[in-house]
C-alpha cells in the first residue's frame, strides 16, 4: 500500500520543553524530572528535556539547570535543550545537556515576536552558538520555525525556507527540524517542500515537527516518511504551542504517533503501554486533560476494565 516506509523512525520527545513552555502554570521541578524519567523509561532516546532561553520570556522553564542537575537517564538517551544565545549555550553546558537546539524563523514577524531580532541577526547570533557549541563537544540541532505558515504573515515563500535552510546547514548543524509551529501543513505541502529542501539537506539529517492545530498531523507524517524522512518530533499526550504563535496548538500527541507507527510496522523502540502511563502522568502534574486521542482511548478502556473487575 505505502511503498516507501522506512523499517525504523527516531521519535524526538519535545513535550518536557515544547509542552510545558506552553503550560499557564508553572510546573514543580520534581515533576518534570518525573515526567522526562518516565518518558525515558517507555524507551524514548531522544528528548527535549528544557530551554535555556530568557526566564522573562518563558519563566514556565526557568528551572531548566535543576531539571537537568536531577535526572536519573539511562547513558543511551540523549537530552537536549533549547539555546537562543551565548548565554544559554553556556547554562546549557553547564548543566550538561549532550545536545543543544537552536532556532529561528522563516518569517521576519514570528522572528521578532519570538526571539525579538530580525532573521539576520538570528543568523549571526545561531553562527556564533553553533560554532560555541562545537568546541565545547555538542551536537547541535537547528529548528527552523513556521516554514509553512506564518501567524502573522500567512503563506511562508519556500525559496526563502530554502535559502535559511542552507544558512543553518552552512553553519555545521547536525540536524534540521522544520517546524509546522501553527499546525497549518497538509501532506501534498510536506511531500513538495521535503522534495525541494532534499536537495541541499540529506534526508537522515531531517527532521519534522508537526503542532496538530488542524488535525492533519499525522496525515504530515505519512507523507513525511514516504518522502524519506525517518525523525519525528512528538509531545506526550499532544501537550505544547509556541506562547509567540497565536492559534499554536499541541505538538502531534507521541502516543498517536506511535500507534500509528506501530500499525504501519515501523519500529520505534518506544512501549505504548508505558506511554499511556507517561500521558495519565502529565496530565496529573499539569492539571489538565490532554488532546492526544490515543491517549484519551486507551485510559478510557482501562477504566472500563477495571469496573468490570470490580463488578466481578
Ligand atoms: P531580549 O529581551 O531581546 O534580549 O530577549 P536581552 O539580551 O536584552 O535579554 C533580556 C533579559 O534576559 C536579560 O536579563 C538577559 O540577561 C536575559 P536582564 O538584564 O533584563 O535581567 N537573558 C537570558 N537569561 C537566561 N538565559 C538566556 C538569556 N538570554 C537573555 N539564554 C531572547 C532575547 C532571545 C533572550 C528572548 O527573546 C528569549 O528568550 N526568547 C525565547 C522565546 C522562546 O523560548 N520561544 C519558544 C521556543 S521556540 C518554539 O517553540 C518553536 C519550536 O518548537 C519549533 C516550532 O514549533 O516551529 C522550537
Ligand atoms: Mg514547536
Amino acid at each position: 500500500m505505502f511503498e516507501k516506509l522506512p523499517g525504523q523512525v527516531t521519535v524526538f520527545e519535545v513535550g518536557p520543553r515544547d509542552g510545558l513552555q506552553n503550560e499557564e502554570r508553572f510546573v514543580p521541578t520534581a515533576d518534570k524530572v518525573r515526567l522526562i524519567e518516565a518518558l525515558a523509561s517507555a524507551g524514548l532516546k531522544n528528548i527535549e528535556i528544557t530551554s535555556f532561553v530568557s526566564p522573562k520570556w518563558i519563566p514556565q522553564l526557568a528551572d531548566g539547570a535543576d531539571v537537568a542537575a536531577s535526572l536519573k537517564l539511562p547513558a543511551d538517551v540523549v537530552t537536549s535543550a533549547l539555546v537562543p544565545n551565548l548565554k544559554g549555550l553556556d547554562s546549557a553546558h553547564a548543566a550538561g545537556v549532550r545536545k543543544v537546539a537552536v532556532f529561528m524563523s522563516a518569517s521576519e514577524s514570528h522572528s521578532k515576536r519570538n526571539i525579538n531580532k530580525t532573521i539576520d541577526e538570528a543568523v549571526t547570533t545561531l553562527s556564533e552558538v553553533v560554532i560555541a557549541a562545537k568546541e565545547k563537544g555538542h551536537l547541535v540541532r537547528g529548528y527552523l520555525s513556521v516554514v509553512f505558515e506564518c501567524p502573522y504573515e500567512g503563506s511562508v515563500n519556500r525559496d526563502q525556507v530554502a535559502r535559511l535552510v542552507e544558512r543553518l546547514l552552512a553553519m555545521g548543524i547536525d540536524e534540521l527540524s522544520l517546524g509546522d509551529t501553527i499546525g497549518a501543513a497538509t501532506p501534498g505541502q510536506v511531500v513538495s517542500l521535503v522534495k525541494l529542501l532534499s536537495k541541499s539537506v540529506p534526508l537522515e539529517k531531517m527532521a519534522l515537527h508537526f503542532h496538530d492545530t488542524r488535525g492533519t498531523a499525522l496525515a504530515n507524517v505519512v507523507a513525511g516518511l514516504e518522502s524519506g524522512v525517518t525523525t519525528f518530533d512528538a509531545s506526550i499526550g499532544g501537550m505544547g504551542g509556541c506562547p509567540y504563535a497565536p492559534g499554536a496548538a499541541g505538538n502531534l500527541a507521541t502516543e498517536d504517533l506511535i500507534y500509528m507507527l506501530n500499525g504501519l510496522g515501523v519500529k520505534t523502540g518506544v512501549d505504548l503501554n508505558k506511554l499511556v502511563d507517561c500521558g495519565a502522568l502529565a496530565q496529573e502534574i499539569i492539571g489538565r486533560q490532554l488532546p492526544g486521542r490515543y491517549l484519551k482511548a486507551a485510559l478510557a478502556s482501562r477504566d472500563k476494565a477495571s469496573c468490570m473487575e470490580a463488578k466481578k
